[in-house]
């Protein structure tokens, strides 16, 4: 049987007629909400199915009859996060689009699935809440201190990870305690902060810093000491005569 070649948010043309020119015909099945688009589609596809649909509303084993299908091109709509239009994305719907390819993924299961977007959709993640909460304030507080200004620090606003109780960044820059001080600051605001960092790799050249929320006091989940908490259980585990502790060697020997 032959495999069906589906389009969805088939627009003007220039995807189905990309595929017509790759594979030597045109979608079986053009989808948009659009009328407009999908009229302009059907001038250059005259002989594909157009299904003049929101892509929630379809549903795959209808619009297909159960043939198999060989290719399912998808290119959810990018205008709310594109280098044209610059920013942040702001219409959850919109970037909530390509979760249908997830959808078609799971029922009719296409052979090839391809999904088209703008570079930034890799790291489309949670958007920016519309307020930062006290823990935001005080976690970017705290990147800002160690980046140098928050809007010096060495991050992308495109690729910050945004959660309630978290926040990730990818840190273009080493951090290192002497002589530059940026990870011992770090570590130090982070426990004023009662905030838990982690740092890990991310990529060659890049860390993953990752700020999480901590309560001041409570169960071990919660629990999260404060500078000189930390300073003490430090002191209780390494006392002055630890061989690794630092001591003074002049006022040692005048001693
Ligand atoms: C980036 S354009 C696609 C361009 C197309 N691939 C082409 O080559 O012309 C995205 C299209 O998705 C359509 N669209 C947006 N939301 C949709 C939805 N919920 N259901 C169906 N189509 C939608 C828009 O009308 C728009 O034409």
């Amino acid at each position: 049987m032959r495999e069906l070649i589906v389009d969805s948010f088939a627009g003007g043309g220039g995807a189905s007629t990309g595929i017509e020119m790759a594979l030597g015909r045109s979608p079986d099945i053009a989808i948009n909400h659009d009328a407009t688009a999908l009229a302009m589609h059907e001038v250059n596809h005259p002989g594909t199915l157009h299904l003049t649909e929101d892509v929630w509303n379809v549903d795959p084993y209808a619009a297909t009859g159960g043939r198999p299908v060989g290719l399912a091109w998808f290119s959810p709509d990018c205008k709310h996060f594109s280098k044209a239009k610059g920013g942040k994305p702001v219409s959850k719907n919109i970037r909530g689009l390509a979760w249908v390819v997830v959808h078609w993924a799971n029922t009719v299961k296409p052979r090839v699935i391809i999904l088209e977007n703008v570079e930034e959709f890799q790291t489309w993640g949670p958007a920016a809440p519309e307020e930062l909460n006290d823990f935001h304030k005080r976690a970017f507080t705290v990147l800002g201190i160690v980046g140098g200004g928050i809007y010096n620090a060495p991050f992308s606003w495109d690729s910050v990870y945004w959660a309630p109780n978290a926040i990730g960044v990818s840190w273009f820059k080493s951090l290192a305690t002497y002589d530059f001080r940026d990870l011992t600051r770090f570590v130090l605001l982070c426990h004023e902060a009662r905030i838990r960092g982690e740092i890990s790799s991310l990529a060659p050249q890049y860390l993953r810093i990752m700020l999480h929320q901590r309560g001041v006091e409570g169960g071990m989940a919660r629990r999260h000491p404060n500078l000189e908490e930390a300073l003490a259980e430090w002191r209780a585990e390494f006392p002055a005569d630890h061989p690794l502790v630092y001591r003074d060697p002049i006022a040692e020997s005048a001693q």
